[in-house]
């Protein structure tokens, strides 16, 4: 997608090194930042350089490529999966793309490993613009519907950045958007603020302008009203991981906007590719819950009246502040799964008849 008119992924490599575009900095600055090594690429993962869970992935697996190119050795290369995986822990596609390259990368002679680690990050990130795209094209069919029976703008509300900015390319939420204002369907995306962090201000509303589509961003606490008051035809949001029983982790705040969604009979629907997928855990208590640093909740950063990029402390000093990142949706408020292979019901079934 564009930035300033320029076509942007959201990383790449040139010349053995992997280029990010660092999205601590947006949307006040934008800078394409250099990854040399495995723990660079470690940084920019907790640092949340990059963020969102198709990116994170795709950088873990950039992450191994930078590990070659240092140290041509098994033992280096799985202590760097390792640490690749334990750098954030509830996206499940950092485990799936660190899994997938060591099952390539396991036990393959030295002078062939670096080729096949490149080839393989690289269809990680071709595989996923490919699948968000498709995502598009899915959830494309159910926005016309919408602007069909209703035949004036769809208002569609997104929380957190499940955008361009979180995949390489399209997005997940966002994909049908896009798809949808491509087509010339009248679109306007109220864009939840999504503090701490706010991703939803600085990523999500900052793509949109880019790519020319209206949005507002909105209070996290707004979207209960605007769904009362009809100014909210559906939801999309993206997901860190989804259980097969189609219970959704994602950005804390998505759990009660699909609440307030399900109480004013509001489609409620998740965007997401396969890879988000975890078959494994069956109850939503034992996904990993991200806590970060409570300065992101105590601290704030913007730019000042002389366009000087400033933090300051918004809250009292002696005040104990705790900062869960991710909640939990569970399927019954879901009102269904956009995925690459198509749309499906949240539940086990649903999941299953897609991705036998
Ligand atoms: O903490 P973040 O910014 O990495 O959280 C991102 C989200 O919660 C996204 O909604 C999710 O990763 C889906 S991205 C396509």
């Amino acid at each position: 997608m564009k930035i300033e008119g320029k076509e942007y992924r959201t990383i790449w490599l040139e010349n053995n090194i992997v280029k990010i575009i660092d999205q601590t900095k947006l949307p006040h600055t934008f800078i394409i930042k250099d990854l040399k090594t495995v723990k660079d690429a470690i940084n920019a993962i907790k640092t949340m350089e990059v963020r969102g869970a198709p990116l994170i992935g795709a950088t873990a697996a950039y992450g191994l490529v930078l590990a070659i190119i240092e140290n041509n050795d098994q033992s280096f290369l799985k202590k760097s999966a390792e640490d690749l995986i334990s750098s954030r822990p509830t996206a499940i596609n950092l485990k799936w793309a660190v899994d997938r390259m060591i099952k390539k990368l396991s036990g393959v002679n030295s002078d062939k490993i670096l080729e096949i680690a490149f080839n393989e990050a690289k269809e990680i990130c071709e595989e996923d613009i490919k699948f968000c795209e498709n995502i598009g094209l899915n959830g494309l069919k159910i926005i016309e519907e919408i602007y069909h029976k209703k035949k004036d703008t769809v208002n569609i509300l997104t929380h957190c950045n499940a955008g361009w900015l979180a995949t390489i390319n399209w997005g997940t939420a966002t994909s049908p958007i896009y798809h949808a204002h491509k087509k010339g369907i009248p679109v306007h995306v109220w864009a939840d603020e999504t503090r701490p962090r706010n991703q939803g201000a600085n990523l999500t509303s900052y793509e949109f302008n880019e790519e020319g589509v209206k949005n507002t961003i909105i209070a996290d606490n707004t979207g209960g009203i605007l769904m009362q008051r009809g100014e909210v035809d559906m939801c999309i949001v993206g997901t860190d991981r989804t259980l097969s029983n189609g219970d959704v982790c994602n950005k804390v705040g998505t759990y009660l906007k699909a609440l307030a969604a399900y109480d004013n009979d509001i489609p409620f629907y998740v965007a997401l590719p396969s890879s988000t997928i975890d078959w494994n855990i069956k109850d939503h208590k034992d996904i990993p819950i991200e806590e970060r640093n409570s300065d992101e909740l105590s601290h704030v950063e913007g730019l000042d009246e002389k366009g000087d990029i400033k933090k300051i402390q918004i809250y009292p000093k002696k005040s104990k502040a705790m900062n869960l990142a991710f909640d939990v949706t569970p399927a019954k408020y879901v009102t269904g799964l956009i995925t690459e292979k198509g749309v499906c019901e949240a539940s086990e079934k649903g999941l299953k008849d897609l991705f036998k």
